[in-house]
């Protein structure tokens, strides 16, 4: 694997799956991999998981691991080309990953939408740039548009929940929040879903449809107890408006989810990349209840990290 920014740099999933559940099984089988050589995990927006889960990862093959917080830590970073720096910004972002280029064999980066404009965001403006400006691969720790590696351990986590031998029904539902949040996870989980073996439905209110080059052919349902009916699997996650882009159009319906709700299902196991807004987007009782397979899926980020981790430094190691 080159880079790792989409489902598109996955040659076979099923494969990367089960290599994923292999490394669960013995995460220390792989300490030499990455003997000598060093991962920057760049944030540029906050982290509990992709954080902690890719250090695990990284320093279970072995790695280096350098973790810069650089919303907190660094200089303040210019990202126009071009720009005059006579004002607060210190480092453009271009010096910055020219000089991580000189310390680190993997460049990960997490880079969120700016939510102020749909042009920046969609042709992802800061990913794009690290992406032009590295010269050794680069990992998407999240970006304005998707979160691959938590995508990947979703995969993960419906595999390992679905021993029968029909197609699973997957839905991921709209829920509320009180601000706008990006669609990456949306965006990037109806990618991923479209690759798996799975009857995929999305459920989101009027005014909420996700970008149509993302969610392609999925059928996108605007009745949440409709879209429910006999799901297997429900994803639940909120995001912005799309269309209206980062607007929050007002919606009548209650479409936190309750337990009452999951009775229409098939005793559906329920996810959440987390963090959650706890009797705001799910209720506690769903949260803390039995069908919850929400901290499984976060334990799943470290195995996806270090697969990605793992086959990123196959291709370096073959050089
Ligand atoms: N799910 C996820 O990416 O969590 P963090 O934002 O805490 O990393």
């Amino acid at each position: 694997m080159k880079k790792f920014t989409s489902v598109s740099d996955v040659k076979n999933l099923q494969e990367i799956i089960k290599k994923a559940l292999q490394i669960k099984e013995n995460p220390h089988s792989e300490t030499e991999k990455g003997k000598g050589k060093t991962i920057g995990l760049v944030f540029l927006n906050s982290s509990l998981r992709t954080r902690l889960s890719s250090q695990i990862a990284a320093q279970n093959l072995g790695l280096n691991v350098l973790t810069l917080n650089a919303a907190q830590e660094a200089w303040n970073l210019e990202f126009a080309d071009g720009a005059v720096m006579n004002g607060d910004t210190v480092e453009h972002i271009k010096d910055a990953i020219e000089v991580l280029n000189q310390y680190c064999d993997i460049i990960a980066v997490r880079c969120f939408a700016g939510m102020k404009s749909k042009e920046d965001d969609v042709n992802e403006s800061i990913l794009s740039q690290f992406e032009q400006h590295a010269k050794v691969p680069v990992v998407s720790l999240e970006s304005a548009t998707r979160h691959p590696l938590q995508s990947l351990a979703d995969c993960i986590t419906i595999i390992e929940n679905w021993k029968k031998d029909h197609k699973p029904k997957v839905v991921l539902t709209w829920a509320p929040h009180i601000k706008p949040i990006a669609q990456a996870v949306g965006n990037s989980f109806a990618e991923w879903m479209q690759e798996m073996d799975v009857d995929f439905v999305i459920a989101n209110p009027e005014g909420y449809d996700l970008d149509k080059s993302f969610t392609k052919d999925t059928k996108v349902i605007h009745n949440q107890d409709e879209a429910l009916k006999d799901a297997d699997f429900i994803y639940v996650k909120n995001w912005s408006s799309f269309d209206e882009y980062a607007a929050m159009p007002e919606v009548k319906e209650n479409w936190m989810l309750t337990r009452e709700k999951l009775e229409n299902t098939n005793a559906a196991k329920v996810m959440h990349c987390l963090p959650v807004r706890r009797n705001v987007e799910l209720s506690d009782e769903v949260m803390d209840g039995e069908n919850s397979i929400i901290y499984q899926q976060a334990k799943n980020r470290i195995f996806s990290a270090q697969t990605v981790f793992s086959e990123i430094l196959d291709e370096i190691n073959s050089k």
